[in-house]
């Protein structure tokens, strides 16, 4: 299986922001052995390009691991190096798109209207992130499905374990998953590592 359809099996992209550079290897351990395995760092997040390569060591086979918020062709390069192995955005970087496609890898930019969508697939997009999807809901994505079908969509934003079906039956390819995974508010809390283990199982067994 190639990263693309990997990230399509699992269905879920773990949107891994601002994380604690001292617990984000266990978090992305807690999300991997309960069964999320494909997972986005964001490069703001502090040490974001040592923490994909541990994880690219630590989980070689079993994990994807990639890099997110990533709005320019030179920080798409850095993760590449570090060992991303697809590149997510919030927005249309062409010059990103080309970067991550260049290397080979999966390349899945943001935007919201139908016209930015089809110029990032046009442009070599695997996928569009369809983001910030939250307001405007599933039904949105199926409405952009109607013109639109070949294009394969990620909805991200204020996905949980509620709305998740309803964004698959409008047509997702996968989503991205963030706070309903990740509860930071935890993060001081000894139930920290115990709710991320509850929630991944709670994503995995209970949709599609
Ligand atoms: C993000 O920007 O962190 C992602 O869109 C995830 O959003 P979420 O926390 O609402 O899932």
């Amino acid at each position: 299986m190639n990263t693309f359809e990997k990230i399509k099996d699992t269905g879920i992209i773990a949107v891994l922001r601002n994380l604690d550079p001292d617990n984000a290897i266990e978090v992305a351990k807690t999300l991997v052995n309960n069964g999320v395995n494909v997972l986005e760092i964001t490069m703001e997040t502090p040490n974001a390009i040592s923490i994909i390569e541990s994880i690219n060591s630590e989980f070689q086979k079993t994990a994807v691991v990639g890099a997110g918020t990533v709005l320019d062709s030179e920080t798409a390069r850095t993760a590449i190096i570090a060992g991303a192995q697809f590149i997510f955005s919030p927005t249309v970087n062409i010059e990103t798109i080309r970067m991550t496609k260049r290397y080979g890898l999966v390349s899945i930019p943001g935007a919201l209207t139908p016209t930015e969508i089809l110029e990032a697939y046009e442009n070599g997009a695997d996928a569009v992130k369809v983001f910030p999807v939250k307001t405007l809901g599933p039904s949105y994505l199926k409405d952009i499905k109607g013109p639109l079908p070949h294009i394969p969509l990620v909805p991200t934003g204020g996905i949980d374990i509620h709305n998740i079906q309803e964004y698959f039956e409008a047509g997702a390819v996968a989503v991205g998953v963030g706070s309903s995974l990740v509860d930071l508010h935890l993060k001081n809390e000894p139930v920290f590592f115990k709710n991320i283990e509850m929630k991944a199982k709670d994503f995995v067994h209970n949709f599609r």
